[in-house]
């Protein structure tokens, strides 16, 4: 049993489903390190992703392109640990199941073997689905992930609202319809039309997870983003909880000003 366990019951990627089938909301959290995830865990979130925006928030990337399987994997291991009650599930990151549905396995199975997650997720559509056919008859659940996919800024050329116009639009209801087809037990949509996503989450019997999307199923937001602790990003959609970053910088400030002042270690801090 994980450190600090409540005892509450691990949710499942089932679960997921049933929720959805009692109308209950679905709420997911990014975590890429142990502390953070204990914290989430402990709080009660049903579900924490292992995104690939590590390679911006934990690595200071511009974009999610460059990390690794190897550096998912630790992140991964990291969370997975923590987490006694959320399912974790772990992104796959760029480059890793793109190319055939052989390598997509051999990596998803990796990610699932060495880091302990409880599902993978994939940036895609049509154009992957074979590959998670096949990761799914392999044992292991599969999220989607559709709308603003980051993993194809390049193609994209930005990262705006996707799926304005009525062809891009049919053919995300079209991708999820086939993601949920292949068994994906979930799909997140991010940065869509509030309407589109509705139309989404009525046509689904799996649960929609929106970022920037409106009223879903579920919600899914990046931990530090929502925490405060990244205090150059503000997008519409964002919601902060808390100022952590001002937090942060207090307590360091009056640290350097104990020390400095020789204020700490007092007698009672010292043996
Ligand atoms: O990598 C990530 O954090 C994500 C969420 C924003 C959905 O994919």
């Amino acid at each position: 049993m994980a450190y600090l366990s409540d005892e509450k019951k691990k949710v499942t990627s089932q679960m997921f489903i049933e929720m959805k089938h009692r109308g209950e909301k679905i709420t997911m959290l990014t975590a890429y390190d142990y502390t953070m995830a204990s914290l989430l865990d402990q709080a009660g979130v049903d579900a924490i992703l292992v995104g690939d925006s590590a390679s911006n928030v934990m690595q200071g990337n511009m974009t999610t392109l460059p990390i690794t399987v190897d550096e998912m994997i630790v992140y991964g291991r990291s969370v997975a640990k923590a987490c006694s009650h959320a399912l974790v599930i772990c992104d796959m990151p760029f480059g890793s199941y793109q190319a055939s549905r052989e390598e997509g396995v051999r990596n998803a199975i990796r990610i699932v073997k060495e880091t302990g997650c409880d599902a993978v997720k994939l940036e895609g559509g049509s154009e992957i689905i074979e590959t998670v056919r096949g990761i799914i008859h392999a044992g292991i659940p599969v999220c989607g992930h559709l709308g603003l996919t980051p993993q194809s800024v390049n193609k994209f050329g930005g990262y705006g609202l996707r799926a304005k116009e009525e062809a891009e639009a049919q053919k995300l209801l079209d991708d999820a319809l086939m993601l949920q087809a292949a068994g994906c037990f979930a799909v997140v949509l991010e940065k869509i039309p509030a309407a589109l996503n509705k139309k989404a989450c009525e046509m689904l019997h799996i649960p929609v997870i929106g970022i920037g999307a409106g009223a879903s199923d579920g919600q899914v937001l990046v931990g530090q983003d929502m925490l405060g602790m990244n205090q150059g990003f503000a997008p519409k959609f964002l919601r902060r909880y808390a100022d952590v970053a001002t937090v942060i910088q207090n307590a360091v400030k009056q640290y350097v000003q104990d020390v400095r002042n020789a204020d700490f270690p007092s007698i009672e801090e010292s043996y």
